[in-house]
């Protein structure tokens, strides 16, 4: 088999393509001959050691991929070779083979692609949880979603829809704001353009939005949270933008409004029984078109630099997905 190798954390640059021995797979493993990888956040921290899961080295990134199962471990009975799977493991995915924990593998139906399937779980498990578990989102509320063109910010448009919400969507250029039109957005925000908070205030008749879905944090965080309506819930993704941003508390008293923690990897890992019906609801969600990733472009696994540098870029809209030809060793 082959992969891209990080030895050293010292970033992208520093990846190698290598041979390496094809994995065996131990008790509760199966080996997965990768059809598809997708990009996401915590592939570029990972690679310069600055994500919090800092893994031994040698280890070869990309956190989540789509396959076939070409051998099985000691234990494995709920899949079998030759199965299509999708997984997100958290490294492994930039390479032609990679071994997975069984019981992290989401078996696909027939019919779903596998570039799809690779760009599905990180972002649409994350806005499930966000928006249906953590903020009780309901249909007729209004949802602002900042980030809106990016992976998680696309399916959380997607999810908000699904539920009857109207959404705000926010992104940092027009390109951006007509994708996110295209995908059911009721209306749209491009935050360089004008005070955001003015925007919101016009868009929602002073009101504010019941809930905001926050990915980007950095400057963006506390004149949206000001904005937010009574009995609010302001969920807390991410930080794309770099710095974690503080809030005044007496903004939360003065609305009555919440600042709501999402994390989805521990929500996976602490309470199983409510992710797998979870990851069941959305299937059937692709299944029946209502949501569907969105894919800014397919690349060649050998071009993983040039994906990282248009993620680092800002320019992904969606998802990256790396694809490697059929029968790749
Ligand atoms: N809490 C959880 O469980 C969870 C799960 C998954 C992901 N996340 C986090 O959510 C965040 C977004 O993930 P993602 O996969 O959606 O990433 P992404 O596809 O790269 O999107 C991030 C968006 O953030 C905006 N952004 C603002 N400043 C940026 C900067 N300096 N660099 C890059 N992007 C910037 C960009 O939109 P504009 O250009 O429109 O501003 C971009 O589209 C990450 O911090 C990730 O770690 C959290």
């Amino acid at each position: 088999m082959h992969a891209w190798l990080c030895e050293t954390p010292t970033g992208v640059d520093a990846l190698n393509w290598k041979e390496l021995p094809t994995p065996t797979p131990q008790a509760g493993e199966v080996l997965i001959a990768i059809e598809a990888a997708s990009l996401n956040f915590p592939d570029a921290l990972i690679v310069q050691n600055k994500y919090q899961m800092k893994p031994p080295l040698p280890f070869v990134p990309g956190s989540e991929y789509a396959g076939t199962v070409s051998a099985l471990g000691e234990g494995v009975t709920h899949l079998k070779v030759g199965q299509r799977v999708a997984c997100l493991p958290g490294t492994g995915g930039f390479g032609t083979h990679a071994v997975a924990p069984a019981r992290l593998c989401l078996p696909l139906p027939d019919g779903f692609s596998s570039v799809d399937a690779a760009a599905f779980i990180m972002i649409y498990a994350t806005s499930h949880h966000a928006l249906i578990d953590r903020a009780q989102l309901r249909a007729g509320e209004t949802v602002l979603v900042l980030g809106a063109a990016g992976g998680v910010g696309t399916s959380a448009i997607q999810i908000a829809k699904a539920v009857g919400a109207t959404v705000i969507a926010a992104a940092s250029s027009d390109e951006k704001c007509e994708l996110c039109k295209r995908l059911g957005a009721d209306h749209v925000i491009n935050y360089r353009e004008g005070q955001l908070r003015d925007h919101i205030k016009a868009l929602t008749q002073g009101k504010g939005p019941d809930v905001i879905y926050d990915p980007v944090g950095g400057d963006l965080a506390e004149p949206a949270f000001r904005s937010i309506a009574w009995r609010g819930r302001y969920l807390v993704v991410g930080f794309a933008a770099g710095p974690i941003p503080s809030l005044p508390l007496n903004l939360a008293l003065l609305k009555g409004a919440s600042v709501v923690g999402v994390f989805w990897g521990e929500f996976a890992r602490r309470e199983p029984a409510a992710q797998d019906a979870m990851m069941k609801e959305l299937v059937a969600w692709y299944q029946q078109g209502r949501i569907k990733p969105v894919i800014d472009a397919t690349l060649p696994m050998s071009e993983l630099k040039a994906a990282y540098a248009r993620m680092g870029s800002r320019q992904v809209m969606g998802k990256l997905v790396m694809v490697n030809p059929p029968g790749s060793d």
